[in-house]
C-alpha cells in the first residue's frame, strides 16, 4: 500500500512536468546502510541520524539531481571543499569558500531555540546571517547557485516519490509524510552530529601537559600560537567552536584595504562591520585549503605570510592586529617559527571524524 502510494505521486508529478526548471526525475540509486541503526546513545527520535545522513549525501535533493550537501562539504576534507569557490547545480560558482562543518552544537538533544540568551549554535555562515541550524539547513537547497530548488512544496513531493525515503521517514518520524520541517530536523541532526574532539591537540589538553603528547616542534608552535603571537586571542582552539564569545565571533584581519565582499556588513548594514568575517574554527584546518572566505590562500604557509607581511590598514582592522600607534601589526614570524606554527596546526586534524562511518556516504556511487 505504501509503495503504491509512492509510485502514484511519483508518476503524477513527472508526467505533467514540461517546464525545464521543474524538479527532474529521480534516478535509480542503491543505498548501502547498516542492517542495524548506529547507536548514538543520545535522546533522538528512532532513526533520525540515518535519515539525515542519507539526505546530506543525496544528489536527488538538488533540482537536477547533480549536487548534494556533500558535493561542497566533503568528509575527507573536514566537510569543506578544496576549491576557492564550489560548483553548484548549474555549474555556477558559490560566491564564498565552502566552510568546514564540525561542532556546530556542543550538546545534541532537544534544543529550545526560543529561550532568550540561549544560542547554542552560535552564528552560521561567514557573515553570521543565520543563527538557527534548523532554518539554515534548508537555505542551500533553495539557493539559486547551490541546489536550485525553486519551490519547497514540489521538493517535498519529489522526495516522497523517491522509494527509499518511505522507510527512512517512517523509521525517523513514525510515518512516511515528507515535510520541509522534517527534512530540516533530520539534516540539522546530521550536521550537529559532526563532532571533532579527538585530535592530537585534544589529547594534549586532556593530559594537562603532564604527559608530553606534542612533539617539540608542535609544542613550540602551540607556544607561538597561544603566547608569543596570540593567535589564540581570536582562534580559541580549546573551544569546540574554535572561537570564544568573549573574544568575539567576527574580525577584520586586513586582507585588503577595501573588500569586494564586506562580510558582516552585508547583514548589519553598519560601516564598522565592513570586512568582518566569522573567525573560522581551525579544527581540521590542514585539510580545508584553500583558505579565507574567498579561498585566496592556497596553503597554510600563505596564510602565515599574510599575518607576517600582508595585513592591510583597513579602517576596521581588528585591534589585536594593530600596534600601539595604530599601524597594522605585521607579525615578525621567522621561517622556523612558521614551520612550527604549521606543524602545530596539523595537530588539530581529527582522523576519527574524517574516518567515521556514521558520517560517510551511504550511496554506492556518490
Ligand atoms: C554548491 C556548494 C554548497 C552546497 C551544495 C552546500 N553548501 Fe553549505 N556552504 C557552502 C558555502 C559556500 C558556505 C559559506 C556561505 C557563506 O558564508 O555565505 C556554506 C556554509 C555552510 C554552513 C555554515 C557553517 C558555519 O560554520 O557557519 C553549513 C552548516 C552548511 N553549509 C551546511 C550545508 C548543508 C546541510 C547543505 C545541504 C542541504 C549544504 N551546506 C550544501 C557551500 C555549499
Ligand atoms: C583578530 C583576530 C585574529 C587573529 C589575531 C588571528 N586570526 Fe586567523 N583568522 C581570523 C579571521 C576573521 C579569519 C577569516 C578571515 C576572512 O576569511 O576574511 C582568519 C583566518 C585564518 C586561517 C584560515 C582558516 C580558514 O579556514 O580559511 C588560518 C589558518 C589562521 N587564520 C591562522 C591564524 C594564525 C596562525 C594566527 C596568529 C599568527 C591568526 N590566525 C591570528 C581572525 C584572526
Amino acid at each position: 500500500m505504501k509503495t503504491q502510494h509512492a509510485v502514484f505521486v511519483f508518476v503524477s508529478l513527472f508526467l505533467g512536468a514540461c517546464d525545464p526548471s521543474e524538479l527532474q526525475q529521480p534516478q535509480e540509486i542503491t543505498l548501502q546502510l547498516p542492517s542495524q541503526p548506529y547507536s548514538y546513545n543520545l535522546p533522538v527520535k528512532d532513526d533520525l541520524p540515518t535519515l539525515g545522513r542519507v539526505l546530506f549525501y543525496d544528489r536527488q535533493l538538488s533540482i537536477n539531481n547533480s549536487i548534494s550537501c556533500s558535493s561542497c562539504h566533503k568528509q575527507e576534507l573536514g566537510f569543506a571543499d578544496n576549491v576557492p569557490f564550489s560548483t553548484g547545480f548549474a555549474a555556477r560558482l558559490t560566491s564564498r569558500n565552502s566552510m568546514p562543518i564540525q561542532n556546530l552544537n556542543t550538546s545534541i538533544g532537544p534544543i529550545d531555540d526560543t529561550t532568550p540568551g540561549f544560542e547554542p549554535q552560535g552564528f552560521l555562515f561567514w557573515d553570521g546571517r543565520e543563527r538557527v541550524l534548523n532554518n539554515m539547513v534548508l537555505k542551500p537547497l533553495i539557493n539559486h547557485v547551490e541546489m536550485g530548488v525553486n519551490d519547497l512544496q514540489s521538493f517535498t513531493k519529489k522526495v516522497t516519490g523517491i522509494p527509499y525515503y518511505g522507510d527512512l521517514f517512517t523509521n525517523a518520524f513514525g510515518d512516511v509524510k515528507v515535510t520541509k520541517e522534517r527534512v530540516a530536523e533530520a539534516l540539522s541532526w546530521f550536521v550537529k552530529s559532526i563532532k571533532s574532539n579527538q585530535t592530537k591537540f585534544d589529547q594534549h589538553v586532556k593530559c594537562g601537559g603532564l604527559v608530553p603528547v606534542l612533539s617539540p616542534l608542535e609544542a613550540e608552535g602551540w607556544h607561538l600560537f597561544l603566547e608569543k603571537y596570540n593567535c589564540n586571542s581570536c582562534h580559541h582552539v580549546q573551544q569546540p567552536t574554535g572561537y570564544s564569545m568573549f573574544g568575539g565571533t567576527f574580525a577584520n584581519i586586513g586582507l585588503d584595504k577595501e573588500y569586494s565582499d564586506n562580510g558582516v556588513q552585508s547583514v548589519s548594514k553598519r560601516a564598522g562591520d565592513a570586512g568582518k568575517f566569522k573567525i573560522p574554527s581551525l579544527r581540521n584546518v590542514a585539510l580545508t585549503a584553500p583558505y579565507m572566505h574567498d579561498g585566496r590562500f592556497a596553503t597554510l604557509g600563505d596564510v602565515i605570510d599574510h599575518y607576517k607581511t600582508g595585513i592591510a590598514n583597513h579602517p576596521n582592522l581588528d585591534i589585536r592586529l594593530r600596534n600601539s600607534d595604530n599601524s597594522p601589526r605585521r607579525i615578525p614570524i621567522t621561517d622556523t617559527e612558521k614551520q612550527a606554527l604549521i606543524t602545530f596546526l596539523h595537530t588539530l586534524t581529527d582522523p576519527n571524524m574524517i574516518g567515521d562511518p556514521k558520517l560517510s556516504s551511504p550511496f554506492k556511487t556518490n
